[in-house]
């Protein structure tokens, strides 16, 4: 499969909840040889980069909100080296403190109001079909169950004040 593709598809599907929730979504830009392929599951790969992407796109979203700047776009690099490869995924949406990095992989804990709340007139089976931007509090620690799956690793790293950078270091192993 090839890493840039299925990212490409991953950035466009975050984008457009971005889109419907926030009516704009930063740019993604993607850097990386388009050419170059490697052995995984894409479905896994379009997960991880789905939700770091999600995750990033809010995030810039609420810090440009009330902004008159351009929101600077999220970045994504593919390397592909001899025996490693390695996504890295940043965004210039403030980050977190440090204090807070421990509570981000935890399951249910969110920053963001409950889906479940907000469309309290929808029921159970409405709401599965509804995708949202975030809220349920899982899209970080289930992109490391699924990157450590395959002998990789999803790591985080915050700058408070400027942004995240997010890894998929090494994606397999
Ligand atoms: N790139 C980021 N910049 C700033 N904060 C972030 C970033 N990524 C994650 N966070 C913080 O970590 C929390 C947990 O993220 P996670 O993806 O696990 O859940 P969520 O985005 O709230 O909900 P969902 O399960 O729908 O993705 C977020 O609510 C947010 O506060
Ligand atoms: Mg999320």
């Amino acid at each position: 499969m090839s890493p840039l593709e299925v990212a490409r598809d991953a950035s466009e599907d975050a984008r457009s909840i971005c889109l419907r929730e926030y009516g704009s979504a930063p740019k993604v830009n993607i850097y990386g040889d388009p050419n170059f392929t490697f052995p995984y599951v894409p479905t896994h790969l379009h997960l991880m980069v789905f939700e770091l992407v999600k995750n990033s796109l809010r995030a810039v979203e609420e810090r440009f909100v009330d902004s008159d700047k351009v929101p600077p776009p999220v970045r994504i690099i593919v390397a592909d080296g001899l025996e490693d490869v390695t996504i890295k995924i940043s965004d210039e949406g403030g980050g977190i403190p440090r204090s807070g990095l421990p509570k981000i992989f935890t399951y249910l804990y969110s920053t963001a109001r409950n889906p479940l709340d907000e469309h309290s007139d929808l029921d159970t089976i409405d709401l599965a079909t509804v995708s949202t931007l975030a809220g349920y509090g899982y899209g970080l620690p289930i992109s490391r169950l699924y990157a450590r799956y395959f002998g990789g690793d999803l790591q985080i790293i915050s700058m408070e004040g400027y942004g995240m950078l997010q890894y998929l270091s090494p994606l397999f192993s």
